[in-house]
């Protein structure tokens, strides 16, 4: 009997698969990302869902999700996020959570905070809910309101607030770019406000809705490096037992590539509101692929045989400069989806490496951001089903 069934769930549990996952043997996949719907009432210029998610509008019903849930955990699963979309928009989220908490997960429900009421986090609380993220866009209403092109400021900080009030450990996310970089202060201020035990200042990384959008979203050098400047003094102003930052930078500005997923088919399995199951919630632009689906296969056939997730695992698909790179074992050679997204090519080093060919695309993105703001409102693709529809046709790949 493995460790994880005879303490499932337990941080011993967790940390012994994740350095059998280090190993490089199959290891269990130890996240699971539950995408429950790509619905969403906000319409937000980073969202990384796919950008014709008009096309995928299918849903699995609530059995099918309990069964994938019995079956990633069976096979070693310890994290799960509820997410989307906005995962709030399933009527089934209590039945789900309730039988993840049965399971032994670790749950975390990934929210835009609209659509949480008292009623419903109590309830949550009672079914076993542990965690809750909250997602910001800025702390300034106006630009938190352009950015999702709705008006939430008000309601997000009255859910994040009760949030609090109903004693979830909560993680405040807000997702950093050119057009609220400079207020990283106020951001920092309200997640302290609001008590908070996290917060995620998630540079933006380029998919989805912005890579669309990227023109608009790059942060000058000087922003980026004024923000790490004031995330340091709060750092040393909370010391360790205060709010914990997290504050990544945006890996455009790198020269070497972040391990996405921790490898694919490493740790991380999504799962898409269609039953599409994927190493990355990006993977699915990918040309070339077969995908295969909850629907049609258990999860230890999809994590194990399915070609989807064999085919980068390893480095035997690597091909120059990352198949004899010294780094390799700790990268991976990057990001598939970003290799594809900038280079056409998913087997081809991530391009922010400066050992890749195609590292110069990326630097001439990086400083072409570095000229001023133009006065007049940037051009910006609101995710909104007129834009996907339009997005969808031709697909987006390769610009
Ligand atoms: Fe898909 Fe990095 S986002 S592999």
């Amino acid at each position: 009997m493995s460790n994880a069934s005879a303490n499932p769930g337990s941080a011993a549990d967790f940390f012994a698969k994740a350095q059998l996952a280090a190993r490089g043997t199959t290891s269990p996949p130890l996240w699971l990302l539950a995408e429950l719907t790509y619905r969403c009432p906000l319409h937000c210029v980073f969202c990384y869902n796919p950008v014709n998610y008009k096309s995928n509008t299918n849903e699995l019903d609530t059995a099918t999700w309990k069964r994938v849930l019995t079956e990633a955990r069976q096979l070693g699963a310890a994290q799960l996020g509820f997410s989307g979309g906005e995962p709030l928009l399933r009527e089934d989220l209590d039945e789900l959570i309730g039988h993840a908490h049965q399971l032994g997960y670790y749950t975390n429900l990934i929210t835009s905070g609209i659509g949480l009421t008292e009623a419903r986090l109590e309830n949550f609380k009672r079914l076993g809910l542990d965690h809750i993220q909250v997602s910001f866009q800025d702390a300034t209403q106006a630009v938190n309101d352009a950015l999702s092109d709705t008006k939430t400021f008000e309601k997000k900080l009255r859910i994040a607030k009760a949030v609090k009030a109903h004693g979830y450990p909560m993680v405040l996310n807000v997702v950093l770019h050119k057009l609220n970089l400079d207020h990283i202060e106020n951001i920092i201020e309200l997640a302290l406000g609001l008590g908070v035990e996290y917060l995620e200042l998630a540079n933006t990384q380029y998919y989805g809705w912005a890579f669309q959008n990227k023109a608009a979203l790059i942060p000058t050098r000087e922003q980026l490096e004024k923000a790490e400047q004031v995330v340091a003094q709060y750092r040393e102003k909370l010391g360790p037992s205060g709010m914990k930052l997290l504050f990544v930078v945006p890996d455009y500005f790198e020269g070497r590539p972040k391990p996405c997923m921790a490898g694919w088919g490493k740790v991380f399995l999504s799962i898409s509101p269609d039953g599409t199951a994927l190493p990355c919630q990006a993977a699915r632009q990918l040309p070339g692929f077969e995908f295969p689906n909850v629907q049609t296969h258990t999860i230890a056939d999809i994590w194990q045989k399915s070609d989807g997730f064999n085919r980068y695992r390893g480095d035997a698909w690597m091909k120059e400069p990352c198949r004899t790179c010294e780094h390799k074992e700790k990268d991976f050679g990057g990001c598939r989806c970003q290799a594809f997204l900038v280079t056409g090519d998913a087997s081809n080093a991530d391009p922010v490496c400066d050992k890749s060919p195609h590292h110069d695309t990326v630097i001439q993105w990086v400083n072409a951001a570095q000229q001023p703001t133009p006065e007049e409102k940037p051009v910006i693709w609101y995710r909104n089903d007129q834009n996907s529809l339009k997005l969808s046709v031709p697909p987006v790949g390769a610009t």
